[in-house]
């Protein structure tokens, strides 16, 4: 137990925190969470009790709040830093950018301080496909122009990208920045799963709710987009092999990860880094085809309504995830039939 890595987890008892956690423990790192609990709950950390058989160290600290969080870093030594916490909502981010501006930046900043007066330099970055300027055309790759973006939420992650660059370049920090974007599902054995008590914002969860009956009707933002039906495309990752992508990244910036043995050596051990990864399956998929998808696997019609297009949407997003393969030896596996299962399977319980 005491020679483990030990990872700093910043919103771990959200959706994909919570996943990385457990897959963590599991590749023997020690995880150390943090977490304001402003979208999420204690019942997470019942949850992960379960299936881990022990309860991870949880601190109950919002990031703004300096003092808390440097008691956190003098207690343990921190190999790495995972940073998940985050306002995520774009339709909220438009109704309130000053709060967005301040949460999402100015606790990231706070954040990396503490890691630079510790000596802490690897992160890796949650970042969002939604950096990408919308003049790009899908798929997507690296090294495609970022900013232009249409909503405080996604200059968020923008800016804060540019600022990890910044550190990387004159502050020697190790970044790896991945970019995602619409993440589904759960682990087939594990019980947390994307559950919004609100109408959810994305896609599938909405979906889960209608098929469950939860909620009345899906609604369709848009027909006219010029794609294949008239509804956008997207590119859906299961949030399993999303973490799996993670656990390669940290290969990136820790040599001696668990994971060490299955990667080439490296040429320089402790140079900077700041390396960019799209995290995508490279398939793209309709809203209606995504809505006859599921109804094949749940063997019932999902009752939908086409309403008017929301301001941010583009019309096709996805990515090439070429580099990713190369340079992480990471593949997106999970069929996006098989991901549909393990959903329909928690939320009909
Ligand atoms: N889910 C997606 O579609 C998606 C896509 C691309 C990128 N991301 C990014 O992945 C990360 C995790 O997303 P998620 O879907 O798990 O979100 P989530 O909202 O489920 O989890 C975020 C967690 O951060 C916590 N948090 C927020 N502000 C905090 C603060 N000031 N101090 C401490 N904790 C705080 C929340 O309580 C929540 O548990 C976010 O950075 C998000 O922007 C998500």
């Amino acid at each position: 137990m005491n020679n483990k890595k030990i990872i700093l987890i910043t919103g771990w008892t959200g959706y994909i925190g919570s996943h990385w956690v457990i897959a963590f423990e599991k590749a023997w790192y020690k995880t150390v969470i943090v977490d304001n609990l402003s979208n999420s709950s204690l019942e997470t950390l019942n949850w992960i009790e379960k299936i881990l058989g022990y309860k991870p160290d949880f601190f109950e600290v919002d990031l703004r709040d300096k003092e808390k969080l440097e008691e956190i870093f003098e207690n343990y030594s921190f190999d790495w830093v995972i940073h998940f916490a985050w306002l995520k909502a774009v339709w909220e981010s438009c109704e309130k950018p000053l709060q967005y501006f301040d949460n999402n930046i100015i606790w990231s900043l706070k954040l990396f301080e503490l890691m630079e007066k510790f000596g802490v330099k690897n992160i890796v970055f949650s970042s969002s496909a939604t950096v990408y300027a919308p003049e790009n055309s899908s798929p997507l790759v690296e090294t495609m122009t970022t900013w232009n973006t249409s909503n405080p939420y996604w200059r968020t992650k923008f800016l804060i990208e540019n600022i990890l660059e910044d550190l990387a370049n004159f502050s020697g920090f190790r970044v790896v920045n991945l970019r995602y974007f619409n993440p589904i599902w759960a682990h087939k054995s594990w019980e947390i799963w994307e559950n919004p008590e609100w109408i959810p914002n994305n896609l599938l969860p909405f979906i889960m709710k209608v098929a469950t009956g939860k909620l009345k009707e899906l609604k369709v933002f848009g027909n006219d987009y010029d794609t294949i039906d008239w509804t956008w495309v997207r590119d859906y990752i299961d949030v399993v092999d999303l973490i799996d992508g993670h656990l390669k990244a940290y290969e990136k910036i820790s040599p001696l990860s668990a994971f060490q043995a299955s990667f080439p050596p490296r040429e320089k051990e402790n140079e900077w880094i700041f390396e960019t990864y799209n995290l995508w399956v490279g398939k793209w998929i309709s809203v209606l085809k995504m809505i006859k998808e599921t109804e094949k696997i749940i063997l019932k019609k999902i009752d939908y309504k086409i309403v008017e297009r929301r301001a941010w949407d583009l019309a096709e997003v996805y990515c090439n995830p070429e580099k990713a393969f190369k340079e992480l030896w990471w593949k997106a596996g999970i069929s996006l039939k098989e991901s549909l299962e393990n959903s329909f399977k928690f939320y009909n319980k």
